[in-house]
């Protein structure tokens, strides 16, 4: 709830667990508190003392103390004596860029605001809070909302210029000052084809990022941070958590302070954003989720899953799908393709997707990006005989898409070269042999609505997956003008909103799974459109153990796609048994990405019924809740337990990478059961208490063979 004491000027954000408040001090907005759940009473005097820095620049402060260097702020504003890192600055239409903005009033909204170019987590009662610059220039909206049962709250921000056109040069919506209280900050880095991987550090002095200048929110960082006190763990300690909703340049940074507090802010990369406003005209930054947790990174996890889950994330259950990637990448025709799909049947598969290469010329990544006509050389009598194949054999059908780029070997780049992002004076930059289409241009982004209705519309599919294979370079479009050239990427951003927003709503039905070369594009924003994200283009099971542990410390499993490959694996030529290729990818968005029509008869049969059994497994990951209990950047072994919120159903996995002879016995502690209540796990013949199973565990007889492991259904059972 949100409660408001109008003498103090404090302003209560409170949740189940924890309570977040603001005051005004000496006119500006303060972060006075954020962690467990206090008394509002004491809010005064609790609150910790800002001693005086170099600039003593707060006027009528009784004490003769105080100073913007030192004060716990909730925005900051370049130039007035806040050194640390400013989320805002403007420059007005005399070059200056100075604004002093300070409290001016509160409102409270029943409805948090929705805005159609920019996704945020739906939401109740928002506080809105005012500030006004001295001299009336600028005006700075702050938007709180709160999400009482997840323990998370929502932060953005929204300045309007009222005394003639600003150019914004910092648009960092968020800000919170912490007592500084020795943290670790944790963040997730990776490349292609090894994303989301565990970094945590002690903060030193000085200020640690993660930032991305890539055009998309890129497989380098993810727009996550999370600050957790030294000894916090996985079950125990005090952790902050950062989500960015932006799938552009984005920016996060952790600053420690030289009087004791740590700053967290985050948004648009500043890195050549420059946006023009117009007096009157508004300018929203992205929101920022964030959470407070005494339950360790687990409960940050579990957090952030429930409000993604509630407030943003598009609904649709994950099929189990067969891709046609791995399967044949370029190499197919309908002749192939048949005796592929023919061999889906009986495999309790729901969908087959066909992937990239089925539209222009497309027999490589050299070429016809932009021409999506049906390759009827390769598929004979175009889309319809292959998804009736699928019907035929029981399945749904799916398609690959790439709508955002252009080959420069296409008919569209041969009638609007332009039409590609490039300079005036260079040769364009190509990545994977392709360019990127200039989605701020209207025709482009008409051309992309109308291509691709037409495509869903005049085919029975059920399935897109849309692809983004490179990062963005130039950032010029010659659609702009000089003065707003600095909007481009965000600009850019907010066209693929509107496209997949478009493309969404007008298909309902259609499962969307998003990709960007494996998870170069995977953020909480673009699950307001897609159901699930394909995560890496590493279908290594022991890979994927790592990158999709990265993933859930702020994604549902759910929508992590991830799929079994053929073993050995494309990417590391690792070989890894079928049951634990499935067990792995089972616990996210499953299908398959092999040939599975010349598989051995008896992996054929192992699949069909494993795909019964992960059916199950699935209707489990959609509504409960997750709990990790192995560590692999810790140790060789991966656990991951789901239960159902009722605690009485819920599925384990257990992997182990490389054995060493002697391994012998390892303890599973079990999480996430209700103490009191008996619970039967068959696959180990246990039958025993909560408590039990979760403070002594279950001895797990561990083999000298290299990645086995074991998938255990665990079961409330009746108390005797
Ligand atoms: C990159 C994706 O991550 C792959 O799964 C596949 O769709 C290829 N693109 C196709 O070009």
């Amino acid at each position: 709830m949100i409660y408001i004491d109008e003498r103090k000027k404090a302003f209560f954000l409170e949740g189940e667990n924890f309570t977040y408040a603001i005051d005004v001090s000496d006119g500006y907005l303060r972060h006075a508190y954020w962690g467990k759940k206090i008394e509002r009473d004491d809010i005064d005097q609790l609150l910790f003392d800002h001693p005086a820095g170099y600039v003593v620049a707060i006027e009528a402060s009784a004490s003769g103390r105080g100073s913007l260097e030192t004060l716990p702020q909730e925005i900051s504003f370049f130039g007035l004596g806040d050194y640390r890192t400013s989320c805002f600055k403007a420059t007005g239409e005399d070059g200056g860029k100075v604004f002093d903005l300070k409290y001016d009033s509160f409102e409270l909204l029943t409805e948090k605001p929705s805005y159609s170019d920019l996704p945020m987590l739906k939401g109740g009662e928002t506080l809105v809070v005012r500030l006004l610059d001295a001299a009336k220039r600028l005006e700075l909206k702050l938007y709180y909302t709160v999400y009482e049962e997840c323990g998370c709250l929502t932060r953005h921000a929204e300045i309007t210029p009222l005394g003639g056109t600003v150019f914004l040069e910092r648009a960092l919506g968020f800000c919170v000052d912490l007592p500084d209280c020795g943290y670790d900050c944790i963040t997730l880095y990776g490349k292609h084809s090894c994303e989301a991987q565990i970094d945590r550090q002690a903060l030193g002095h000085g200020e640690f990022s993660v930032s991305s200048c890539m055009g998309i929110s890129s497989h380098v960082h993810n727009p996550f941070m999370a600050l957790a006190e030294k000894h916090a763990t996985e079950n125990a300690g005090d952790v902050y958590g950062f989500g960015l909703v932006y799938s552009g340049n984005f920016f996060l940074s952790a600053q420690t302070g030289e009087f004791g507090t740590i700053r967290v802010c985050g948004g648009i990369n500043p890195l050549d954003f420059r946006y023009r406003l117009r007096e009157k005209e508004s300018f929203v930054t992205p929101e920022v989720l964030m959470t407070y947790s005494e339950c360790g990174l687990g409960g940050m996890s579990r957090n952030f899953h429930r409000a993604i889950e509630r407030y943003i994330l598009k609904r649709g259950v994950p099929p189990i799908v067969a891709n046609s990637w791995e399967a044949t990448f370029f190499d197919f025709d309908t002749k192939k393709l048949f005796g592929f799909i023919d061999g889906l049947k009986g495999l309790n598969i729901d969908t087959f997707v066909l992937d990239d290469g089925w539209f222009g010329r497309r027999d490589s990544d050299r070429t016809s990006l932009g021409d999506w006509k049906v390759n009827t050389k390769k598929l004979i009598g175009g889309l319809e005989p292959v998804i009736n194949k699928c019907k035929e054999n029981g399945l749904k059908f799916g398609i690959w898409i790439e709508p955002e780029m252009i080959s420069e070997e296409s008919e569209l780049y041969t009638l609007h070269p332009d039409w590609a992002v490039k300079s005036k004076f260079l040769k364009p930059r190509t990545s994977r042999n392709q360019l990127v289409l200039d989605l701020t241009r209207k025709e482009v982004l008409d051309y992309l609505k109308s291509t691709f209705y037409a495509l869903l519309k005049n085919h029975d599919i059920s399935y897109v997956k849309w692809d983004m294979n490179r990062p963005l370079t130039e950032f010029y479009s010659a659609g702009l003008e000089k003065e707003n050239q600095g909007e481009f990427a965000h600009r850019y951003v907010k066209a693929v909103y509107e496209l997949a927003d478009y493309l969404t709503r007008s298909f309902p039905d259609i499962y969307f799974e998003g990709c960007a070369g494996g998870g170069g594009r995977f953020d909480i924003a673009m699950l307001k459109y897609f159901s699930s994200v394909w995560a890496s283009d590493s279908c290594d099971a022991e890979e994927r153990c790592r990158i999709q542990y990265g993933y859930s410390y702020l994604y549902p499993l759910k929508t992590v796609s991830s799929h079994v490959g053929a073993s050995p694996a494309h990417q590391t030529s690792r070989s890894i048994p079928l049951e634990s290729r499935c067990n792995v990818s089972a616990f996210g968005a499953f299908g398959y990405e092999l040939r599975l029509d010349v598989l051995p008869q008896e992996e054929r049969e192992f699949i069909a019924d494993y795909n019964l059994f992960a059916k199950q497994l699935r209707s489990v990951l959609a509504e409960g809740e997750l709990f990790r209990t192995e560590n692999p950047f810790e140790s060789k072994f991966t656990g991951f337990i789901v239960m159902n919120r009722q605690k009485t159903k819920g599925y384990g996995l257990f992997y182990q990478s490389k054995t060493s002879y002697g391994d012998g016995i390892k303890m599973i502690r079990l999480r996430g059961l209700d103490p009191k209540k008996k619970y039967s796990v068959p696959k180990f013949g246990v039958c025993a208490y909560g408590s039990t199973l979760m403070n002594m565990g279950i001895q797990h007889k561990t083999t000298n063979t290299d990645y086995q492991s074991v998938l255990y259904e665990i079961n409330e059972a009746e108390n005797d």
